[in-house]
């Protein structure tokens, strides 16, 4: 499938709403924000996300769309400084899964971050969620045991994981 990877642009704050809520409804137990809150959420803050999203090295949305320009996966990444990417919110649509979307927009968040010499992308996946860490996993992904992001994601019953970038990688 030819699919386009893409930081979501300042006047697609309707599409990023629209797919969060679809991942969301889709997955609730995947995530720490529940629909009914996102769903509340006034217009004017689904525009100022997707502007701050949309350039700058603070905070991205990436969007990916199939042929036919649909979206059917999202991500989100934050810079925690010195050297840090926060990885959040990935999903892909369940008829596009197992065919390289997620692998396409975690590389997108990771080109990113090196743009502005990020040292590793960090996330936090639920004990629970035993694919969505199979997936990390294949896709180079470690557990960390140890560490303050180790402890915080236990406290909620999560576990931490990262990839280091690659001109950091030994
Ligand atoms: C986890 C998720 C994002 C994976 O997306 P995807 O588009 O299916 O992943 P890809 O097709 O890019 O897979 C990349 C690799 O991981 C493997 N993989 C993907 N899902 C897997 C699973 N459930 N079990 C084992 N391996 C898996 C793929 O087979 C592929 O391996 P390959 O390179 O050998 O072919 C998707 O299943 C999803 O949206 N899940 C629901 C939301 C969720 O749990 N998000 C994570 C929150 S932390």
């Amino acid at each position: 499938m030819a699919i386009s990877i893409e930081r979501i642009r300042p006047g697609e704050w309707q599409t990023l709403r629209d797919i969060r809520l679809r991942s969301l409804q889709d997955a609730p137990e995947a995530f720490g924000q529940r629909y009914d809150e996102a769903a509340a959420m006034p217009d004017d803050e689904w525009k100022s996300i997707a502007r701050s999203s949309s350039s700058g090295n603070r905070r991205i949305w990436i969007l990916a769309r199939d042929e036919s320009g649909a979206p059917i996966g999202v991500v989100q990444g934050r810079r925690r400084p010195p050297a840090d990417c926060l990885l959040f919110s990935m999903w892909v649509d369940p008829a596009a899964r197992r065919t390289g979307v997620g692998r396409a927009l975690v590389d997108g968040i990771q080109d990113w971050a090196e743009g502005w010499d990020a040292e590793r992308v960090v996330l936090w996946v639920l004990a629970a969620n035993e694919p969505a860490m199979r997936f990390y996993d294949r896709i180079g992904f470690t557990t960390l045991n140890e560490g303050p992001d180790a402890i915080s994601g236990h406290a909620w019953g999560a576990f931490t994981m990262q990839r280091t970038a690659r001109r950091h990688s030994p």
